[in-house]
């Protein structure tokens, strides 16, 4: 998978800094093309003269100066790196340069690339284990991963503090079948394609404090955003609310309830190629919703809510002439694959994705996925339990080739 692939090696401050040089051996060993870039704290442990012997090309230390690796200048340099690139490799990643990478600061050449490049970023956390397993660096890697950033786990043992735990930089050979894994999947075989995806629960509005709402995390439909960006699909998300990070290249639209994501998703869908409602859109919503807050009176011992249905958002696509490709979802708790098909059939769909709450592993606000894929012609698939992540990367090649 790396013969010719352009990588650029990020290294950063810490012991481990030495073994990205075998790192970067390994990489041409097996066919790509490797420009590293260093941090300056990188630098102090290695001198940029080995990377430079054993990659046979300058190697980039430095924001200000011209002429390092390439004949570009100052003002164009992380462009052109950038753009070069079909993945970037931060090995090792210091907790300093990940907390960078978080907070979208750019004030070296490394920081500044990883914010400009559109390809897959990969990460090797390596510090000491207090570093490690700190809160802070455990929330700023979810929020990158959250972003479609590539983290690889970091391995455990003992480090040069004499300290045991987990913040080792990872064999090589793990890192090379990771950053491998990675560019099997990103090969922007979406190029070109437009691509809606709905996420997340709907909010209806009781009175302006309280709401009816649902367990849904949001996390499949976001997996489904990122995995289609990094296959290189123009992707717009709308995104009941959730607290997840907006994923990378990924134009974000957010709403509340079940009409504002009707009429957001029934505005974009004339401009796409392929609709994924993985939300949990609500079915019902308050008849009346009371625009002051209800109060308990002494006489009150009940409250009748009165609903109505919401608009069905893919039954409306379903039923227009000229329809974008249209994936929808079926959460079931029992005949799971009758409901499916049915929904299949009324709402007018090419594939439903149907995941039963009663699958350890698949459901609200789990990593992981089991799923079974109804397709317009009958076929069914069955799928193993996944990460949601590799959930949706399946989906999007039932998509690819339906499109
Ligand atoms: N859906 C939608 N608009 C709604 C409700 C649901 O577009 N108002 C979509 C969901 O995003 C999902 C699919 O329809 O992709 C199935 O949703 P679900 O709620 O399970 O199906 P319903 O047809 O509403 O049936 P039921 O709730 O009775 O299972």
């Amino acid at each position: 998978m790396l013969r010719g692939k352009h990588i650029v090696l990020g290294v950063t401050g810490g012991i481990a800094a030495y073994k990205a040089c075998y790192l970067l051996r390994e990489l041409q060993r097996e066919g790509a093309e490797v420009r590293v870039i260093m941090t300056e704290a990188a630098t102090k442990f290695v001198t940029p003269l080995t990377f430079s012997a054993l990659s046979g090309k300058n190697v980039y230390t430095d924001l200000w100066t011209t002429n390092q690796a390439t004949d570009s200048n100052i003002g164009t340099q992380h462009i052109e790196v950038a753009n070069w690139a079909d993945a970037l490799l931060i090995a090792p990643a210091s907790a300093n340069t990940i907390a960078k990478l978080q907070a979208g600061l750019s004030d070296n050449l490394l920081t500044i690339v990883t914010l400009a490049t559109k390809r897959p970023v990969i990460l090797a956390p390596t510090m000491d284990a207090d570093m490690y397993l700190n809160p802070v660096m455990q929330q700023n890697l979810t929020k990158l991963r959250e972003r479609g950033y590539f983290v690889i786990p970091a391995a455990e043992g003992e480090h040069a503090s004499g300290l045991e735990g987990p913040g080792r930089l990872p064999e090589i050979d793990v890192i090379i079948r990771f950053v491998d894994g990675v560019l099997e999947k990103a090969h922007l075989d979406l190029k070109k394609k437009k691509i809606l995806v709905t996420a997340g629960p709907t909010h209806e509005a009781i009175d302006p404090v309280r709401f009816i709402g649902n367990r849904s995390s949001g996390k499949m439909g976001f997996a489904l955003a990122t995995a289609a960006a990094q296959r290189g699909a123009e992707v717009t998300l709308i995104a009941g609310p959730v607290s997840l990070e907006t994923p990378r290249h990924v134009r974000r639209i957010d709403v509340e309830s079940a009409e504002e994501m009707a009429r957001a998703v029934i505005d974009e869908s004339s401009r796409v190629d392929a609709v994924i409602m993985a939300a949990a859109v609500a079915d019902f919503t308050p008849e009346k919703p009371v625009s002051s807050k209800i109060k308990k009176t002494k006489d009150s011992s009940r409250l009748s809510l009165y609903l109505k249905h919401t608009t069905d958002i893919l039954a409306a696509l379903g039923k227009k002439k000229r329809r974008p490709l249209l994936v929808g979802f079926a959460l079931e708790t029992e005949n799971g694959r009758a409901h499916a098909e049915t929904k299949l059939t009324s709402k007018n769909l090419d594939l439903i994705v149907l995941n039963s709450l009663r699958d350890e592993g698949a459901g609200f606000g789990s990593d992981t996925n089991v799923v079974t894929l109804i397709h317009q012609n009958g076929n069914v698939e069955k799928l193993k339990k996944m990460a949601k992540y590799d959930v949706a990367h399946a989906i999007l090649d039932r998509v690819k080739n339906l499109l």
